[in-house]
């Protein structure tokens, strides 16, 4: 199989030596609801259905998502603590504004939007966990618009422009990531708002480099190209963007080198003329 197809889903279940990927030990009560009919309590029969429809739709990398009662599913990556960071850089009533996620995965973030009021919301996952985003849009009963399609299927013209853009953690999975930038630019709307998230080098002494991955980055073949953190506000700013702020840096996986995830949030400017394509 060529790298750039390789299914995360196989990762994932490499990494975690299972297709089963465990939840975390978490207090229901302190989970977001992602909608306010969520049940309190399960009925036995309800909650059996829900949990062998999710066993169906393993590996769950996103989450934790509450389920109703005391189910919850996912959680490898807790997205909930991301939010922690994310929840300050956007207004906390986002009515009328439209948005949009790439690479949505689950749909963590596109229903995280969408409890802020958000509205429309378009979420883009070309792999099969789109399926489990479809399950929980049938539980939470959302109106998010969530489309199997990867990001080079976007187009301003069938789509429209969002008032909110959000990408984290696609840029390093791409052989192309200018067009990927590109691509982002384009779908943000005038006066709009872009969240960028990407695995960079941690080594400030590498941050104006960009580092090719030739095999596989901790056990995951689709890592392509890793920025540092000023290659990467470099390339925000030569695809037409204007940096307004960084945050949220975390340790990245421990794999043949130092990474961090880190965000940036960016408004539209113009973008280098010399960039053409
Ligand atoms: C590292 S995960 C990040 C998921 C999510 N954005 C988050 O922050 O939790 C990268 C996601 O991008 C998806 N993806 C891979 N190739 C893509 C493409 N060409 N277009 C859009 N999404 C893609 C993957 O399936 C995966 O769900």
């Amino acid at each position: 199989m060529g790298r750039r197809f390789a299914d995360p889903r196989d990762t994932a279940a490499r990494q975690y030596g299972a297709e089963k990927v465990p939840v975390p030990d978490v207090d229901p009560s302190e989970l977001v609801r992602f909608s306010p009919d969520l049940p309190e309590q399960l009925d036995p029969d309800r909650r059996r259905e829900l949990e062998a429809r999710a066993d169906e739709l393993h590996p769950w990398l996103q989450g934790p998502f509450l389920l109703g009662g005391d189910l919850v599913v996912g959680g490898a990556w807790r997205i909930d603590q991301r939010w922690g960071l994310l929840a300050e850089q956007l207004p906390e009533d986002l009515s009328g504004r439209s948005a949009l996620d790439v690479g949505s995965n689950a749909g963590y973030d596109a229903f995280m939007f969408n409890l802020r009021g958000a509205g429309p919301i378009v979420a883009c996952e070309p792999f099969e966990y789109h399926e489990q985003a479809l399950f929980l849009q049938e539980v939470y009963g959302t109106a998010i618009d969530f489309q199997r399609i990867g990001w080079r299927e976007l187009e301003p013209d069938r789509h429209g422009t969002f008032d909110i853009v959000h990408c984290n953690g696609l840029l390093y999975h791409d052989p192309h990531p200018l067009m990927l930038l590109q691509k982002l630019r384009a779908m943000l709307a005038d006066g709009g708002t872009l969240l960028f998230g990407s695995m960079m080098l941690a080594d400030p002494s590498l941050s104006e480099h960009m580092r090719f991955v030739p095999g596989s980055y901790f056990d995951d073949p689709t890592w392509w190209w890793v920025p540092g953190r000023l290659a990467m506000r470099w390339m925000l700013e030569a695809a037409g963007f204007e940096v307004e702020a960084e945050f949220g840096e975390t340790h990245g996986p421990a794999g043949q080198f130092r990474v961090i995830n880190g965000y940036f949030r960016a408004s539209g400017a113009e973008q280098s003329p010399l960039i053409t394509g």
